[in-house]
């Protein structure tokens, strides 16, 4: 029997004409845990209306397609990036071009490796600047700067110092993205409503506004002096993508090229920025959380590099392979606090099924990884933190000990960072934990293991205690 012959309809969430299924959602909870809550009685893929469109809640398989919307129209000049552009010729060339071009910068370079050392250990001279004052201190802007830096010198081959006014304006205007960009807001379910004053919308197009003249400045820069002969950065790449498919005449390539105009190239490194900087420094909070919750997997790490590292050197990616149990600790800070709970909407682009039952093109869906990350049936003690469940049974090597496992998501739309955002994690989180001992800061209570849902899924602010472990305490390395 074929899925087609099987096809049914999805059970469904009771709807309302004009406002859909919207008072079925009225919850307290999140939306990925009120989702959760509601596969026990509609089964695991259901589906449910907003407005007008149709959207299946489902666990597991991808669609290419994305939904357009209003909040993520303004931030991307109406889809021309790749997060939110929808699945076309274009698109796939876009795609293309990027990810050789953060593979050449990204992955496996020596030079990316160097410059995240770089600022880690800037990171680290800041932590040693507040243990020697006495003070408690919120990494939450120190985390922002150090991976906003990567990025920078992966985009543009420039990065800021503390203070810089370039940088804070950057700073302020990514929030106001992080706090009104695709949240599921009104105006995207009900697009009409734009025809009224809408604060969050306002913002939106300010902070966006202000990105755009930041963004148009460095092209220009680049612009100005490019050389075919040397790549210094990502804008490089793109420019020289675009120019040679510009000169070429193969039918292949000119085709392909239709339509990758500026306004693609700068909406892509925004993109770069946006889903870089916020995942990443997202994650590296909530490690530091569960690491302050947990102090026996820090003292475990730090055996681990004491005895792999040492004390003369700082850990490389080189040496990924011999600390599983960080490695470890990394994948389950990722499994418990997916900063993508709900990825990012995916549209159905042909009639198809999922399982016995039949999507309409144009369906939007959504896969619940939270609840894949959470499932009893997969994971033991879901709400347990537990880097051990990644190790193998004589703790030497890692394994992914379930396939409900995406923190990346997966298939055609997985993310384009991921090898990056892996290497800054683990170098990140192995310079801190070699020469500090993180702890919650006399008279705080423990920080909230509670996300705020939004783009990312994110901490509530807190301060942490970072105390130099015994032989690290005076100043052993430079200040950068
Ligand atoms: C998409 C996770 C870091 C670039 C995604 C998606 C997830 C994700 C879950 C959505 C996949 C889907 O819709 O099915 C993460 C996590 C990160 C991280 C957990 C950090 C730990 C990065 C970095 C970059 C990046 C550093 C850039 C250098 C992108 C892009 C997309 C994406 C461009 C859109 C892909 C597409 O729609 O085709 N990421 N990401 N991400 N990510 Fe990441």
């Amino acid at each position: 029997q074929t899925s087609v012959q099987a096809s049914q309809d999805l059970p469904r969430l009771p709807a309302l004409p004009l406002i859909g299924s919207l008072l079925s959602l009225w919850s307290p909870h999140p939306p990925h845990v009120l989702f959760k809550g509601l596969q026990g009685k509609y089964g695991h893929t259901y589906s449910l209306k907003m407005g007008s469109h149709k959207v299946l809640l489902k666990k597991g398989k991808t669609f290419a397609g994305r939904p357009r919307t209003v909040t993520t129209d303004v931030l991307t000049r109406d889809g021309k990036d790749i997060a939110f552009g929808d699945y076309s010729a274009t698109w796939r060339f876009h795609r293309k071009i990027v990810h050789g071009a953060l593979c050449m910068f990204g992955e496996g370079s020596a030079s990316i490796e160097k410059i995240i050392c770089a600022e880690a250990q800037s990171l680290c001279s800041v932590l040693s600047e507040a243990a020697a004052a006495g003070l408690a201190l919120d990494l939450s802007p120190e985390l922002t700067r150090a991976v906003t830096n990567v990025i920078c010198s992966l985009c543009f081959n420039s990065s800021y110092r503390r203070g810089d006014p370039e940088f804070e304006a950057m700073l302020e205007y990514s929030q106001g993205i992080v706090d009104t960009v695709a949240k599921d807001s009104l105006v995207d379910i009900f697009p009409w409503l734009q025809i009224f004053p809408n604060a969050d919308l306002c913002l939106l197009k300010q902070c966006v506004s202000i990105r755009d003249e930041l963004l148009q400045k460095k092209y220009d820069e680049h612009k100005a002096d490019y050389s075919d002969h040397v790549q210094r950065d990502l804008l490089d790449a793109l420019l020289r993508a675009k120019r040679s498919a510009e000169n070429n005449n193969t039918a292949e390539v000119s085709a392909e090229s239709v339509g990758l105009s500026e306004d693609h190239l700068l909406m892509t490194v925004g993109d770069i920025f946006g889903a870089g900087v916020e995942t990443t420094t997202t994650v590296l909070k909530w490690a530091v959380i569960y690491l302050i919750h947990h102090p026996q997997v820090q003292r475990c790490i730090q055996e681990e590099l004491d005895s792999k590292v040492g004390w003369g050197r700082s850990p490389q990616l080189s040496d990924r392979g011999s600390l599983p149990y960080l490695e470890a600790t990394i994948r389950e800070v990722l499994r418990i606090r997916p900063v993508a709970p709900l990825l990012i909407p995916h549209v159905a682009l042909s009639d198809t099924s999922i399982g016995d039952f039949t999507v309409r093109k144009g369906t939007r869906v959504i896969i619940n990884l939270w609840s894949l990350h959470h499932d009893e049936k997969e994971w033991k003690n879901p709400e347990l933190f537990d880097p051990g469940r990644f190790l193998n049974s004589d703790g030497t090597g890692l394994i992914i000990p379930s396939p409900s496992y995406l923190p990346f998501g997966a298939g055609v739309r997985v993310c384009l960072g991921e090898a990056l955002a892996k290497m800054e994690l683990f170098l990140f989180l192995s310079q801190i934990l070699q020469h500090f001992t993180l702890s919650v800061p006399p008279g705080h209570s423990l920080p909230s293991l509670e996300g705020k849902f939004g783009v990312v899924l994110q901490p509530a602010k807190y301060k942490v205690t970072a105390t130099p472990r015994p032989g690290w305490e005076r100043n052993k390395w430079q200040a950068h």
